[in-house]
């Protein structure tokens, strides 16, 4: 089993995400001692079933202290910078969903192992550049940061490598990370081809680059320093807008040479090729985009007191909790340290009185992955919330503009989408009772689940199978609490 052993080479041969749609495949291990909270039952994942659709109905108060898994940009990276340093990575508090297991296996299959001993994953790791053709072709499941981040990875290595997905992942944009590696010197065996599955043939030649990104992601950023660290000289990013900057945080963390500038309001990240790293200690703090729906649950679970501890409060990651703070919620950050070059809180949460408020478009970044959830929360509002700039939404796991207002409307929520823009009219509660369609899309899923606990009648979603690509002890932590979710009556 999976966690039991914590071993790639026990890992299923077939990609998870593969065997799941084949029906094949089971999440969960029962063995407690290797988790801070047991299994997931709530979730059923043990159930043989590709789809699992699943209803949320009202919570008693949610109260006591709790611990969210590890986060998962951190857990992506920690891995892959692993692969690329010399000498051996030890991770602690690696988040084990199935996106991150995809990475593992990714690195693993490129000759860098990673493998869990005892409560700490060990990647061996190759140096940059000396990773080795794999045998097969990746899959990466749902994930694009797992996937994006690797044809940074692939682009600073004369191999040769198929890139698969889900059907979620292989709809989504990859001309964007693909445009700046092939100006570096990448290749798409297939001309043309933009999207997954596709082969890459990277190069140990790669030519350092500038590069102003047309859209504010940190798995573009992250993709292009990955690649210049093969390549000598420096190689610069340019963003305007701050997007997640866990990248090169660890990268310095690893030893790599990498400096950053503001300059006519941009911020430009060089690093320098060539590049030697050197294996590392690394603790995964808890990951604020899952701790998201436990403290969205106690804002509008009435009488909720909870503290979620040890979550990442990077500001580049903390939007959502700016913007509960702005609608009158009692969100407070306490015992703030560091560790590992992140900064790290417990995040105290109690049931508010919320109202209406305008999320401007500048701070999307910081909250990309948290609008589903906060559009739901937004419908216990007072009034209307309206959150500008998400023309990213769009191009998530799934068009998740569409999947929360469709989702708000099946519920009895007033929801517009005009352009970039997601109007949800608050009425101070919510009426539920309809399904959610999650379009393979995991926060949809949870963001839903998570409103229903409050909602006069239950939310049913589509589909709860997903969510354990990112998250797959949400049921169980939320039923620790005291909610429950149900497989509901056809
Ligand atoms: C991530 C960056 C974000 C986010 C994703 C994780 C990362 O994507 O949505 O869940 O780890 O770099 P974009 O950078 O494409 O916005």
């Amino acid at each position: 089993m999976l966690l039991r052993q914590g071993r790639l080479e026990h890992l299923p041969t077939a990609p998870l995400t593969a065997r799941r749609r084949r029906g094949l495949y089971r999440w969960a291990s029962t063995d407690p001692g290797t988790r801070d909270h047991p299994v997931q039952h709530g979730c059923k994942f043990l159930k043989d079933l590709s789809t699992k659709p699943l209803s949320a109905t009202r919570a008693p108060p949610l109260r006591g202290r709790i611990k969210v898994p590890g986060d998962k940009s951190i857990s992506h990276r920690a891995l892959i910078f692993g692969a690329l340093a010399t000498g051996t990575t030890r991770i602690e508090g690696l988040l084990e969903a199935e996106d991150v297991i995809n990475t593992a296996r990714a690195v693993t299959a490129l000759g860098a192992p990673a493998e869990k001993r005892g409560e700490v994953w060990e990647v061996k790791g190759r140096g940059p550049g000396g990773l080795r053709q794999p045998e097969g072709p990746l899959d990466f499941g749902n994930s694009g940061t797992g996937t994006r981040l690797m044809m940074g990875v692939i682009a600073g290595h004369p191999i040769t490598v198929e890139l698969r997905g889900d059907e979620s992942l292989s709809r989504r944009p990859m001309r964007r990370v693909l445009a700046p590696l092939m100006q570096m010197g990448l290749e798409v065996l297939e001309p043309g081809k933009e999207t997954l599955p596709m082969t890459l043939r990277g190069t140990s030649e790669l030519v350092p680059i500038t590069y102003a990104l047309p859209v504010p992601s940190a798995q573009v950023k992250s993709a292009v320093l990955i690649a210049g660290l093969h390549a000598p000289g420096e190689t610069t990013v340019i963003e305007r807008e701050a997007t997640r900057d866990h990248t090169e945080r660890m990268l310095r963390f690893f030893g790599a040479d990498i400096r950053t500038e503001v300059k006519d309001g941009a911020t430009h990240i060089t690093v320098r090729g060539d590049a030697e790293l050197e294996g590392r200690n690394i603790r995964v703090p808890g990951d604020p985009s899952s701790a998201a729906f436990l403290a969205a649950a106690a804002l509008i679970v009435p009488g909720s007191d909870l503290t979620i501890e040890g979550v990442l409060v990077n500001p580049t990651r903390t939007g959502l909790y700016t913007t509960f703070n702005e609608m009158g919620g009692d969100v407070a950050f306490l015992n703030l340290r560091e560790e590992g070059g992140e900064p790290i809180a417990d995040i105290r949460v109690r049931a508010s009185r919320l109202k209406g408020v305008h999320v401007p478009a500048e701070r999307a970044p910081s909250m990309i992955d948290e609008y589903p959830v906060l559009a739901a929360v937004a419908a216990y509002a007072e009034g209307p919330t309206r959150m500008d700039g998400l023309a990213e939404l769009k191009v998530k796991e799934s068009n998740r503009l569409e999947a929360t207002a469709a989702g708000l409307a099946a519920n009895g929520v007033t929801a517009h989408v005009e352009g970039d823009t997601l109007t949800v009219v608050g009425s101070g509660r919510m009426r539920g009772g309809g399904r959610v369609a999650t379009h393979l899309d995991h926060r949809i899923a949870m963001a839903f689940l998570t409103v229903g606990l409050a909602s006069d009648f239950p939310i049913v979603i589509d589909d709860s199978s997903m969510i354990a690509t990112s998250f797959p002890e949400f049921c169980a932590l939320m039923e620790s609490l005291g909610a429950r979710f149900e497989e509901p009556v056809a």
